[in-house]
Order: structure tokens, then sequence, then C-alpha cells
């Protein structure tokens, strides 16, 4: 399967920066060897999928609520992505488990409501550093994956490190590729054959400079990018390190 690069805008770009990197990225994902994803602020989400419409980038939110509809100030339905030229959503990011305290099960409510809309669901996981530290890693993200999705799954996984997001160190390469296998053995004995073809990306402080190692591992489906994805050249050049 072709890899996944995917751009996590996060809380970042107003319109007008936002459709210029979204013009940027279009320019040069046309001959790239991967599948192109980017996911902007809900602001500028509909703006960002007119200007990237007929191109080989998609457009994909950030959360969506578990709900389709009702009294909750704030949220956005996946519903209201879709309509808004969402293919896809980041769910269970490790900022809104901290920020928001969203648990697995939560995270498992929304994939749920977003495979209902027809969004491809990208589900985040991963350990803190203590948790590391503590060598208890592949409990805790197995955990994750395990009550994250829902029976028949048929997403995308991102293993991001909470300890690698936006700080420029990332894991080395036989962890990377560790922690890949033990999630492959989880959707394996999750979702059965159906977790065998299931792209798992890694995010945490993907540069252009560490793209290619990492894009190479076993098991590694392509890359969650958050802060090279706001420079169009760097995204691009991530995105040219995929693996065909
Ligand atoms: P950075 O690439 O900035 O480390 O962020 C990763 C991330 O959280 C993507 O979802």
């Amino acid at each position: 399967m072709r890899q996944l690069i995917a751009g996590n805008w996060k809380m970042n770009g107003l319109l007008a920066d936002s459709l210029e990197l979204a013009s940027a990225v279009v320019k040069g994902a046309a001959a790239l060897p991967c599948d192109v994803l980017v996911c902007p602020p809900a602001t500028v989400l509909r703006a960002v999928a007119g200007k990237v419409a007929g191109t080989a980038v998609a457009v994909g939110g950030q959360d969506c609520h578990a709900k389709e509809k009702g009294a909750h100030t704030g949220d956005i339905s996946a519903a209201m992505l879709k309509d808004a030229g969402a293919s896809a959503v980041i769910l269970g990011h490790s900022e809104r488990r901290t920020d928001h305290g969203e648990s697995s099960p939560e995270v498992r409510a929304k994939v749920v409501a977003a495979v209902a809309c027809g969004l491809l669901p990208i589900v985040c996981v991963g350990e803190t550093e203590a948790e590391r530290l503590a060598g208890r890693q592949e409990d805790v993200v197995r955990a994750q994956v395990w009550d994250s999705l829902p029976d028949g799954f048929a997403g995308v996984i991102a293993y991001e490190p909470v300890w690698a997001i936006g700080t420029g160190r990332t894991p080395t390469e036989a962890d990377v590729a560790a922690m890949h296998a033990c999630i492959r053995a989880v959707l394996l004995e999750r979702l059965g054959e159906g977790g065998r073809r299931l792209r798992i990306l890694y995010g945490g402080s993907v540069k252009p400079a560490n793209a290619r190692t990492l894009l190479a591992l076993p098991e590694v489906g392509g890359a969650l990018v958050g802060g090279a994805s706001l420079a169009a050249a760097d995204f691009l050049a991530i995105a040219a390190a995929a693996a065909d």
C-alpha cells in the first residue's frame, strides 16, 4: 500500500497563510510516490478543501465529536467536517488526550462517528516519556490501540510518542520498528486478517533530514507531520522521501 504523508497543522493558520500553504503543497504534490493529506484548522478547512479540489492532496479534520449533532458548544461533528470537504480526520491525538482529557473509549466513539460519515479515521497512540522510562511503552500503546478501535476498524493508526512531539527528539530506529511491530501484532489480534494491511504512521519530530530513514523502517506506512508540515518545502521533502 502507498505510504500516507499527513500534515497536522494543529492550531496554526489564518485564511491567507493557509491558502498559500495549500497552494504550495498542491504545486509539489502531483509527482509524489505517496498519498498526501493536509489537516488544517476547522475554520479554514472548507477554503483549503476548495483550493486542493481535483488535485492529489486530500484534506482532513483534527478532531470530531462523537455525536451527530446537538448541544455541544464549540464542537464539530464528523458530518460537518465531511460537508466542509474533509475525507479524513485525526482522532485521539495526544494533545486532545492531554488538553481535553480524551479517553480511549471516547476516541473509539469518535471513530465510529467518523466512519459513519465516510471519513477515514487516523487514530493516534503513543506513550509519555515517563511511561517509556518505566519500560511500559508497549503496554500503554497496546491498551490505547485496543480500546480506541471499534470492531472492524479499517482506518489508519499513527504512533506518536508524546515525548517526540515538537521536541526534535525521535526514538531510535530499533525502537520505532519494535513499536510498529507491536502495534501490528495488536491489530492482528484485535481485528484478525483485517489488521494486516492497515497503515501505521510514525509521528513526532519528522523532518526532511530524518524522513527517509524513518519511512524505510519495517511496518512504517507513512508519517504524521506537525511542525514541518507548516513549511511546504519541508513537507514536500518528507513526502518525496516516502517509499513507493
Ligand atoms: P511534530 O512533527 O511537530 O513533532 O508534531 C507531530 C505531531 O503531533 C503530528 O500530529
